[in-house]
């Protein structure tokens, strides 16, 4: 990143790591522990093989969430469902490049009813898909894993966020990575341009609503994993 203003690099939790039975503590503690952003992974078992939680309990979560709440949307169709998730209080809301043959449309809906608007691609998906939305989009989501369940093995796919990050240029678009990050897939992620980091199951390993301090130990391994790189605010 030598030479472009310093990005800011923000973790994002994915709360499919958290205890289902326990989402406001759960929420709480991370938040307490120093999560930027709070990821909420939605999964409708026909765009993706599992099944999550839908606009009832993301607006039920909304109530602890007092960073941003950062919806991603594993479902087809996605417009029906986008006032609901207005509704529900989401912050970001990002639908699948994947998830029907009107993208720019779906990203246009998600704006006009108030939220910013993301575009995440499955890892075979070709970067320049979102070449020709990046003006309706504040975020690009490249997933490093088939969505669709929580701890993975990582896809090395620096090379397509470095593209990414090229086709970018000056716009204000975060680059968002989701699958597999831990302080050791972060630096190379950072590197290629990567500014919002999210983490399941690396920020949820060892601790609980009643032991959050594993989950502040591993938001800080990630973020100064990725903060030893120059030129990368912490
Ligand atoms: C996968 C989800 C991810 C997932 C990441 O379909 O979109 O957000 O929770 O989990 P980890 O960090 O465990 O790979
Ligand atoms: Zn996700």
């Amino acid at each position: 990143m030598k030479g472009t203003t310093m990005p800011q690099i923000r973790i994002a939790p994915s709360i499919l790591s958290a205890d289902f039975a326990d989402f406001g503590r759960e929420i709480r503690a991370i938040e307490a522990q120093g999560a930027d952003w709070v990821h909420v992974d939605v999964m409708d078992g026909h765009f993706v093989p599992n099944l999550t939680f839908g606009p009832p309990a993301v607006k039920a979560f909304r109530r602890h969430v007092t960073t941003t709440m950062d919806v991603h949307l594993m479902i087809a169709p996605v417009d029906p469902f986008i006032g609901a998730y207005a509704e529900a209080g989401a912050d970001i809301l990002t639908a699948h490049v994947e998830a029907g043959p009107h993208i720019h449309r779906t990203l246009q809906a998600i704006r006009a009813a108030g939220m910013k608007a993301g575009v995440a691609l499955n890892p075979a998906t070709p970067v320049e898909a979102a070449e020709h939305l990046l003006d309706l989009a504040d975020l690009v989501c490249v997933m490093t894993v088939n969505p669709g369940f929580g701890g993975q093995k990582f896809i090395d796919l620096a090379p397509k966020i470095r593209r990414l990050r090229g086709m970018i240029g000056d716009r204000p678009i975060h680059i968002e990575v989701d699958g597999g990050v831990d302080p050791t897939t972060a630096p190379g992620l950072v590197r290629a341009g990567a500014d919002v980091l999210v983490a399941g199951s690396a920020v949820f390993r060892d601790g609980s609503a009643d032991a959050p301090e594993a989950y502040g130990r591993n938001i800080r391994a990630i973020r100064s994993a990725a903060a030893l790189l120059e030129g990368v605010a912490p």
